[in-house]
């Protein structure tokens, strides 16, 4: 027997309240039933991204939120910085091209933040630009961007701050209307505890005058589509057909968020993270992170003469934990434990056991225990509960 468990930085483990909601009977989606179930799913995201924005509810992946706020506030040939500092930053500047942009790139070296200096300079260089897009944490390093200090930037600029926070959102620090974001891609894989398919976007009074203007075709991902559909009837719909079973689910994984409490979600993951993070350290291991370490996950250097790949199948294999390799130009060089989402204390010892145990296997040169030894001692400082 060996039993499975998720620690990837997204898809994470659903807890079990949610996992039994998928199996109830599918409800027809155009039904005032499931428009009161969509109606709390939506204030309880309202609630998570601090703000009174309107919620987009979304049929797709995280990157079908990216594309669609691109798709409706760029057109051809309109000039947009990308502010960068991995792979899902990169995606930014993927789509923008895709829809015909003009991108200036302000990218920070893999492993560092993107300084709110650099994007004052690019925003001073360029102010025509129409947008920043931008990663709240960036999955494939494992840094997190200074938001809030980005958003004192372009609140006086004519450009709107567009956010993934498909990693982030749910576990780290994030106020919508009080950091001035315009824009923010939500995924529900990940910090918001359930299973991968659906999305959120929410957009801001500047964001929706740029949405008015745009001219770019589009028509599943059509953004005056959804908010039309938002007040109909006086009570907010979807332009198709609902994921219904995945808006139930997150409507029970929405009430469980609040019942902790968001902001004890956010000190959940720092204090989780810190452990995993100074487990690795108490190995010898060198962290890959070396500005703003994500709270999502920790992403750690494959000692050398070790073979990162072959390491994650191990992990996976033989210990039945779902870790992450390197992605890009990380592929095999580092590894991603993840923090994230319905995660305990006991999930974030059992990542650093199965890490050394997978580790000694493969005959590195490490002291069995030592970073167990150091993953609990944190817990037991910061008082975790
Ligand atoms: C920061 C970030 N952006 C975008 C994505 C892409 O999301 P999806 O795979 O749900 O399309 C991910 C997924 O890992 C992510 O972590």
């Amino acid at each position: 027997m060996r039993k499975k468990y998720i620690m990837a930085p997204g898809p994470t483990e659903v807890p079990a309240d949610v996992l039994v909601e998928a199996a109830k009977p599918v409800m027809h989606h155009r039904t005032p039933q499931y428009r009161k179930i969509l109606t709390e799913v939506i204030e309880g995201m309202k609630y998570v991204l601090g703000t009174v924005n309107n919620i987009y509810v979304i049929g797709s992946s995280g990157t079908g939120a990216m594309e669609m706020a691109v798709a409706n506030t760029v057109n051809a040939g309109d000039k947009v910085i990308v502010a960068t500092i991995g792979a899902f930053g990169d995606r930014w500047e993927l789509i923008a091209k895709a829809w015909g942009a003009n991108v200036v790139k302000v990218a920070a070296e893999w492993g560092y933040a993107v300084k709110p200096t650099e994007l004052k300079k690019a925003l001073d260089e360029n102010p025509d630009a129409v947008a920043v897009f931008t990663t709240l944490n960036e999955t494939s390093t494992g840094v997190y961007n200074d938001i809030e200090e980005f958003g004192k930037l372009t609140v006086n600029h004519k450009a709107i701050l567009v956010v993934d926070g498909i990693s982030g959102i749910g576990a780290q620090p994030f106020y919508m209307d009080k950091w001035n974001v315009d824009i923010i891609a939500v995924g529900s894989q990940k910090g918001l505890m359930i299973p991968p398919g659906l999305a959120y976007l929410a957009a801001s009074p500047k964001a929706m005058k740029v949405v008015d203007n745009n001219k770019s075709p589009k028509f599943y991902f059509d953004l005056k589509k959804y908010e039309k559909a938002m007040t109909k009837e006086k009570m907010p719909d979807t332009p198709w057909t609902s994921a219904v079973s995945l808006v139930c689910q997150q409507a029970v994984a929405l009430k469980l968020i609040r019942e902790e409490g968001i902001e004890n979600i956010w000190d959940r993951h720092k204090k989780l993270s810190r452990a995993v993070r100074e487990g690795m350290l108490a190995l010898g291991l060198k962290l890959f992170a070396v500005e703003n370490p994500a709270v999502v996950l920790c992403s750690v250097m494959v000692p050398d003469g070790i073979d990162g790949k072959a390491l994650m199948k191990k992990i996976r294999d033989d210990y039945g934990i779902s870790m992450a390799g390197g992605q890009g130009k990380m592929e095999g060089k580092i590894f991603r434990i993840g923090t994230l989402g319905y995660t305990d204390r006991f999930d974030a010892i059992m990542g650093v056991a199965a890490a050394e145990m997978a580790l000694k296997d493969m005959g590195a040169n490490i002291e069995i225990g030592k970073g167990v030894k150091r993953a609990m001692e944190v817990l037991i400082e910061e008082n975790y509960k």
